[in-house]
Order: structure tokens, then sequence, then C-alpha cells
């Protein structure tokens, strides 16, 4: 059966990140893509200009139109903005009985552009977590979570992940972009065990977007996994090789998309 896949993101008009890189990614992974639109931004590869933020009402309204209608396997949250629209999606997604739900707790953009409120990260905290079965923080937004010193090293990782894993969600996906070094290496947390998800780092600027493309994938993936850690493997295989040829695309003169369909097109 194709999976019916939602994002709950904001719209990044060069279509690298956001709702629209998410609809590329659950479409080249086999998923079906729906969206509800929680912001619009003024964007492009080099940063954000202006965020217009949409009525949590209507938010609300999106979400309960299309449950009462359409089948939805998994959900990715991205960007979210205001407590106040932390609260209603996470109304909605308790009225809904939502259960596969990725969280990829956008805090601040590539470019630097703060895209969540202080107020919202306390919402996030109590209300989001602990509905979330994956959580895909990068290491900024890991140490605004647990409120704890920077994260430098792999070992500070691993103890990073765990105290994640005790703010609520089945499993903690820690990225490590941020890291420095040659290796941009991923840590999986499920509570009991941990894994590694090694890359290597690739020589590129065209990283817009690479947190919102392997949430997005991991929320297609996982109705089409009995296991998923497997999912999220598959996911980081296929960001891993959107980034490595990326140099196909040409969009734009800042921090360039991935190539979402790189499978697909030849
Ligand atoms: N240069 C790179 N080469 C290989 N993998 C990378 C590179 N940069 C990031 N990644 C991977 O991309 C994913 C996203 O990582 P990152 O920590 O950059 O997330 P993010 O900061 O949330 O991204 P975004 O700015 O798109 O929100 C992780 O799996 C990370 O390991
Ligand atoms: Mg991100």
């Amino acid at each position: 059966m194709i999976p019916n896949v939602l994002s709950i993101a904001g719209v990044d008009p060069s279509g690298g990140a956001g709702l629209l890189a998410d609809l590329k990614t659950f479409s080249a992974l086999g998923a079906y893509g729906t969206g509800v639109v929680v912001a619009l931004t003024a964007q492009n590869t080099q940063g954000v200009t202006s965020v217009q933020p949409v009525p949590a009402a209507f938010i609300a309204q999106q979400l309960d139109t299309l449950f009462a209608d359409v089948r939805i396997d998994s959900v990715k949250l991205g960007m979210l903005g205001t407590a106040e629209v932390v609260a209603t999606v996470a109304a909605a997604l308790r009225r809904h009985g939502v259960r596969r739900l990725v969280v990829d707790p956008v805090m601040v953009s590539k470019s630097g552009h703060h895209l969540l409120s202080p107020d919202a990260v306390a919402a996030l905290l109590s209300q989001i977590l602990p509905l979330a079965e994956i959580i895909t923080p990068n290491l900024p937004e890991a140490e605004v979570l647990l409120a704890c010193a920077p994260i430098r090293t792999l070992a500070d990782m691993r103890a990073a992940a765990r105290a994640l894993h005790a703010l609520g969600p089945c499993i903690v996906v820690l990225k490590g972009g941020h890291l420095d070094g040659a290796e941009s290496t991923d840590i999986i947390d499920d509570g009991t065990s941990q894994f590694e998800l090694p890359a290597t780092r690739i020589a590129t600027k065209n990283t817009h977007g690479t947190g919102c493309t392997l949430s997005a994938a991991i929320a297609a993936l996982l109705p089409q996994h009995a296991n998923p850690v497997d999912a999220i493997r598959a996911a980081k295989t296929y960001l891993t090789s959107a980034i490595a040829t990326s140099g196909e695309l040409d969009v734009g003169s800042g921090h360039g998309p991935v190539h979402h369909f790189h499978n697909l097109w030849k």
C-alpha cells in the first residue's frame, strides 16, 4: 500500500527546504505527499528575508479538513514558529490520534534566521516531544532543548542523545552536521541502544534543507519498514546521495539544495 505522508511546515519558495522539499522527498521515496502550511517565508539560497505566519485557527482547519478525509500514515513536523502554533498542532495531533510522528525541531535556518520563538521551545518540550516517535535535532537545537553546554564531540553527542530520549520521544536522531571534522555522523538512540549513522562529510555548500530532507525521508520510509531504525538508515543513505549529487543542479548562489530526484532522473 502506498503510504500517505503529511508535512506540517513552512514554505521556502526556493524549494530547497520546508514543505516543498518535504514533498519532493516523499515523492522520491514512494510516498504520497500531503502538506499543511504553517508559515510563508520570503527566502532564497542566501537567506530568509521575512516570515508570514498562518493564523493558528486556519492551521487547525487545514488539519481537521485533511484528516476528515485522508488516511495519514505518518507525519513530519518542521518549522512551527510560535507557541500558539505549537499548541494548536499538538492538539490536532492528539485529536486525530497521530502515532507515527517525526519531529524536526527547527529553530534557526542555515542562514541564521530565528524560526522558533523562545516561549515556543517550552511548548515544544511539554506538548510535542512526548507525542514524537522520532526527533531529529541538530546540535544547536539539542543544546537548546537540553539547556546544556556546547556539544562538540561524538562522546558529547552520545550523552546528549540519551538525555534527549528522556524528554519523551521513542527514538532520537541527533544530527552531526554541525560537528567539526571529516565525518558528519549522526547518533540514533532508542533508550536502550545507540547506533551510529556514519557519513563522510561531503565538500559542498549545497546543504540547504539537509535537515528537512532527512526528517521527511524518515517520515516517508517509516510506514515502508517494519523496523524504524531501518527506515532511519535508509533515509540517511538517501540524503547522503542527494547531497553528493547536488552539483547536478544549478539553483542560486548561496547554500544550494540537495538533489531529491538523483535516483530517478537520468
Ligand atoms: N557536508 C555534509 N556531508 C554529508 N552529510 C552532511 C553534510 N552536512 C550535513 N550532513 C548530514 O545532513 C543531515 C542534516 O544535518 P544538519 O546537522 O546540517 O541538520 P540541520 O542543521 O537541521 O540542517 P538544516 O539547516 O537543513 O535545517 C545530517 O544527517 C548530517 O549528518
Ligand atoms: Mg534543521
